[in-house]
């Protein structure tokens, strides 16, 4: 389904298992983050027919948002900021000014955020399957709507235009890869 040119990296899920209260934390980051980011999207003029879907992902995001801060109650986990992400933030300082070009760059690393975050869900339901049966199933529970935003996103970029979504599409394609050899030991998602 994804177009990923790079797995992810194999010390990723054991960081994440030997870490797991403070994941949960930086998920409850990244959601909110998927929130803020779908509402931003809402000031490129090419978005302003999409409002409606776009708000619609907001609020999918702020309740998976609101998921994951139950599951920190239940766990006596306090909600704090967590390191920002080295690949994220690679990510976002690539996406170029000028109204239409930063639409769909800002569409495409906001796709691959999602389609990442899908990526790893997986992952993680799979290896918590019989460790956290519970939290297994949560994040399995999440990887369609991730998924979801994740081919919504890049629908919407090549809809504004399509050849420039494609060429863009290669190049963030190649970052992504670039980005994730850059090995940091945080335990956050991404
Ligand atoms: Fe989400
Ligand atoms: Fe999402």
């Amino acid at each position: 389904m994804l177009l990923f040119r790079e797995k992810i990296p194999a010390g990723w899920l054991p960081r994440m298992l030997a870490n797991l209260p403070e994941v949960l934390v930086d998920h409850a980051q990244l959601e909110r983050k998927a929130a803020t980011s779908a509402l931003n999207l809402e000031k490129y003029p090419d978005l302003h027919d999409r409002v409606h879907e776009l708000n619609a992902i907001a609020i999918e995001e702020l309740q998976h948002f609101e998921l994951v801060l139950g599951l920190l109650r239940e766990r006596g986990i306090s909600f704090h900021n967590t390191h920002p992400s080295p690949w994220i933030g690679g990510l976002m300082r690539s996406v170029r000014n000028g109204s239409r070009h930063q639409a769909i760059d800002h569409l495409i690393c906001a796709a691959l955020i999602e389609g990442r975050s899908c990526e790893k869900f997986q992952v993680l339901a799979a290896a918590l399957e019989h460790i956290e049966p519970a939290l297994s199933k949560f994040y399995a529970g999440l990887v369609e709507s991730e998924g979801n935003h994740y081919a919504t996103y890049l629908i919407m970029a090549r809809h504004i235009d399509e050849p420039e979504t494609q060429r863009r599409l290669d190049f963030y394609l190649d970052l992504d890869a670039e980005l994730m050899r850059q090995k940091h030991g945080h335990p956050i998602l991404h």
